[in-house]
């Protein structure tokens, strides 16, 4: 556990020492993330049962100011004044708490204060996106930066990225990822140096221009709360039936999207990355609860996608997150055909015709 004993050890220390200040504010703007290789199903402390793979978006993001004020030292509790989208939210503001109590081992001056936090989302609030990847890397993002200013013991970006990515993990899984630009890995893989399951990286490998600049229209088909939340579906895999060959399927399906990548091979691509999506919604229905999330408008787009690319013989292919909506991947040189394809064709599909024009985009940015 190189990670969590790298940080326990640096809580101890930071522990013995006194805060420079005792008021501040930071903020940061960070991107949620669409996963490729999914990661579905957990053991112990927030780790993946399998390694996974996203890229980041641009335009799907939460903005989140941290205020802190020094209250002196508490025995317990956390003192959180929470709005979002400027009104108070006290079900998050819960969610919150616990997840200050949960990483103030690594963290242990956050006791000390009181806590102002304003959280705003890009998308839609009832879009039906999943915010906890956004959301949970903004707030980690956050504190790395109060602890930073308050200790100065942070040496460089490298630590920084790293214990941001370390700490949304403990947020969100897929948070883990949002920290870093272009494709991320999160998740250890024999064929990827410097992988881990406690610690997202950015993937290092030379991928062509076309696939870092992917586009992603994101069709909303639904945007009620889930019937089912991820946290519980990731629990479902500790009794799931296929779950040590679905762990097999996705080392493997890395496998081939990395080479996919390197070697711009858009068929296999399209294969391993519809494989994922499938795979992600059949364990799904295959748990001992055996739901789906998805809808009949899903169907509707995904089966016009399969369609249209047999027709026009053109890149283009789709993945889903854990809920109705479908993200269709396509290159930018194809903007048009595929934008006036979304029009005529899938907005029939999406609930109040809505859907995001969003993309790769280029990872959080400090805004305070
Ligand atoms: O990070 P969580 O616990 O919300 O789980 C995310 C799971 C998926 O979005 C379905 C897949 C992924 O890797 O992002």
């Amino acid at each position: 556990m190189k990670f969590e004993e790298k940080y326990k050890k640096e809580a101890s220390c930071l522990s013995q020492l006194k805060p420079t200040k005792s008021s501040g504010i930071a903020g940061w703007k960070s991107p949620s993330n669409i996963a490729l290789i999914k990661y579905w199903g957990k053991r112990d402390h927030q780790l993946p049962q399998n390694p996974s793979l996203s890229f980041t978006l641009d335009k799907s993001y939460t903005e989140t100011r941290l205020q802190y004020e020094s209250v002196g030292k508490k025995s317990q509790g956390f003192d959180v004044d929470f709005k979002f989208e400027n009104r108070h939210h006290p079900e998050f503001a819960e969610r919150i708490k616990t997840y200050l109590n949960a990483i103030s081992e690594y963290l242990p001056f956050i006791r000390d204060f009181h806590f102002e936090i304003n959280s705003y989302n890009s998308f839609p609030h009832s879009s039906g996106i999943a915010s906890s990847a956004s959301s949970m890397s903004a707030l980690a993002l956050c504190l790395v930066s109060m602890e930073k200013l308050l200790f100065e013991r942070i040496k460089n970006d490298e630590a920084f990225y790293q214990k941001a990515s370390f700490l949304s993990r403990l947020g969100s899984g897929s948070a883990s990822r949002s920290v870093y630009t272009d494709y991320v890995v999160w998740g250890k893989h024999k064929n990827i140096p410097g992988s881990t399951d406690e610690v997202a990286i950015r993937l290092n490998e030379d991928i062509s221009a076309r696939f870092k600049g992917l586009r992603d229209a994101i069709l909303i088909t639904g945007s009620g709360k889930k019937k089912i939340s991820s946290s519980s579906g990731h629990l479902l895999m500790s009794q799931h039936p296929y779950a040590k060959a679905r762990y097999r399927q996705a080392k493997t399906n890395m496998e081939q999207l990395l080479r996919a990548l390197k070697t711009e091979d858009e068929q296999l691509f399209i294969e391993t990355v519809e494989n994922e999506a499938l795979s992600l919604h059949a364990l799904m229905m295959t748990s001992a609860e055996g739901y789906t999330l998805l809808n009949e408008n899903s169907w509707n787009i995904i089966n016009h996608i399969r369609q249209f690319r047999k027709d026009n013989n053109l890149f283009l292919t789709f993945t889903l997150d854990a809920g109705p909506n479908v993200h269709l991947l396509y290159f930018a040189e194809n903007k048009k055909q595929i934008q006036t394809f979304i029009q005529k064709e899938l907005l029939q599909f999406c609930e109040a015709k809505q859907w995001i024009d969003d993309r790769a985009g280029n990872g959080p940015q400090k805004i305070l």
